[in-house]
């Protein structure tokens, strides 16, 4: 029954302070729904404004890559570390407890190996599943003057009109084909056309030169790949610039689950990313992590 007898009718409206009214912190994102916000505000740290994901997803091309073999043994003690994991559904479902809270990233293009031509993928995650694992983002594989161009990037607007009805944000990860260069002007091209057709944020690979031309120009969020494994303090000064040159992250595999210490590695990576620690502390800090 209500309690209708002796409710304390003492009540402070605040009348004075005014309800704040608050921006969104990530870059481009302001205008989008609670839903959207939300999940990417649970991929980006919302202090920082960035994010470590931790990419796990290579086997949906090329099968068991050095380092996942055994994703439960390697991977697995490295979530505690990340912002976020992306990987695909099948091991998610079959190695990743539901405990574990961390985002999660579902790769969700797919349909070609290694032994193919990798262009030529089509959406290979519905909606419906996405939402069942309570994904924070769908990730599609762009290929930008690929063979399959115009398919790949119907599949990425696809995803983004399938996601936009659910508050599901669409992580574009540009795919650069063997016999491309890898220069601003083609990473500048990727993203803007990622980004133009409503991708909410964007994976793509680090360049030396002129890469705060690339961030500068793309209007939403840009998260570096790890690329092919390289030594550990190159890993880190690479990280480091990318972050300085106005990415927002990194979503970085290799070169963290083929160190000689993937556990270290992850953290260094999250001092440079989060806290802004320069390559040589960086390294300093693996060393000793693994040391320990
Ligand atoms: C590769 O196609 C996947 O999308 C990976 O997630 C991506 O390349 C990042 O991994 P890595 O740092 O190993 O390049």
């Amino acid at each position: 029954m209500a309690d209708l007898d002796g409710v304390k009718e003492v009540k402070n409206f605040y009348t004075d302070i005014p309800q704040k009214t608050e921006g969104f912190f990530l870059k481009g994102s302001n205008s989008l729904d609670w839903g959207m916000k939300n999940r990417l505000a649970r991929i980006f740290n919302p202090q920082s404004g960035r994010t470590v994901m931790l990419a796990v997803d290579h086997g949906y091309f090329q099968g068991p890559t050095t380092g996942l073999e055994r994703i439960d043994l390697n991977i697995l003690p490295l979530v505690q570390y990340s912002d976020t994991l992306m990987l695909t559904r099948g091991i998610l479902r079959s190695i990743v407890p539901p405990s574990v809270t961390k985002s999660i990233v579902i790769r969700a293009s797919g349909g070609s190996s290694i032994l193919k031509e990798l262009s030529n993928e089509e959406i290979a995650v519905n909606i419906e599943d996405s939402i069942r694992m309570n994904v924070c983002a769908m990730a599609v594989q762009v290929f930008i003057g690929g063979e399959f161009e115009k398919q790949s990037i119907i599949n990425m607007t696809k995803l983004i009109d399938m996601g936009t009805r659910y508050g599901i944000p669409t992580l574009a990860v540009t795919a650069v084909g063997k016999n491309m260069a890898r220069d601003a002007l083609y990473f500048r091209l990727a993203t803007r056309i990622c980004a133009e057709l409503g991708a909410h944020y964007i994976k793509t690979y680090y360049i030396e030169k002129d890469f705060e031309t690339v961030t500068s120009c793309c209007p939403v969020p840009i998260v570096i790949a790890g690329g092919k494994k390289i030594p550990e303090f190159d890993a880190l000064k690479m990280a480091y610039n990318a972050i300085q040159q106005g990415a927002s992250g990194v979503d970085m595999g290799r070169n963290i689950f083929q160190s000689e210490s993937p556990s270290a590695m992850i953290q260094a990576v999250r001092a440079v990313v989060h806290n802004n620690e320069k390559p040589e502390k960086a390294f300093e800090l693996y060393n000793f992590l693994k040391r320990s």
